[in-house]
């Protein structure tokens, strides 16, 4: 598996795999913005040629990244794709010393998934989702 950033060929997998793994709907064109925002921190997992996974975060500060987004595609997950791109993306980026996120909260795979890389929730953000609903906010310090 490699991990190494998004290319614009890879948009119909990217779109794909978010449509299977995200409640919220992204269009192509918010995930190309979101690109052309971020394009160091727009990774992607690949495996036999194939994207498999990505993660989307962006710079908050010098020392701050807020991840946006992280989906691996349904067949693939329990098979340590996640991680890799978690820790692919903390170490391209060395003077991060810390890391935040939103999750829903009745996502347990996520809050698991976070959980075990060392985020704690430290707060709830109401009216998140365009459905009304709360996210949790969640910190990983780094150093
Ligand atoms: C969250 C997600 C990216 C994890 O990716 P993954 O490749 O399956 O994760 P990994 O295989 O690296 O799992 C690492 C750890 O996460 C936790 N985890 C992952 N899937 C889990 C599940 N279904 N139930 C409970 N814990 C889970 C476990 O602690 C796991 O460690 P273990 O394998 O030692 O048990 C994946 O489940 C996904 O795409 N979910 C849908 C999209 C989503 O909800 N994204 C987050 C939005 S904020």
């Amino acid at each position: 598996m490699e991990v190494r950033k998004f290319r614009f060929e890879d948009l119909a997998a990217v779109v794909r795999i978010a449509q299977g793994a995200l409640e919220e709907k992204y269009t192509p064109e918010f995930l190309l913005y979101l690109w052309q925002m971020n394009p160091e921190s727009f990774l992607v997992a690949e495996r036999g040629g194939n994207v498999i996974g990505f993660i989307i975060a962006t710079r908050l500060a010098l020392h701050e990244l807020r991840i946006l987004m992280i989906a691996v595609n349904t067949h693939m997950r329990k098979q340590g794709v996640g991680s890799f791109l978690l820790k692919q993306l903390i170490m391209r980026f060395p003077e991060v010393r810390k890391i935040v996120l939103e999750v829903r909260p009745d996502n347990v795979e996520a809050l698991e998934f976070y959980k075990k890389h060392g985020f704690r929730v430290k707060g709830k953000v109401d009216d998140f989702y365009t459905d009304g609903s709360a996210a949790y906010l969640m910190e990983k310090i780094l150093f």
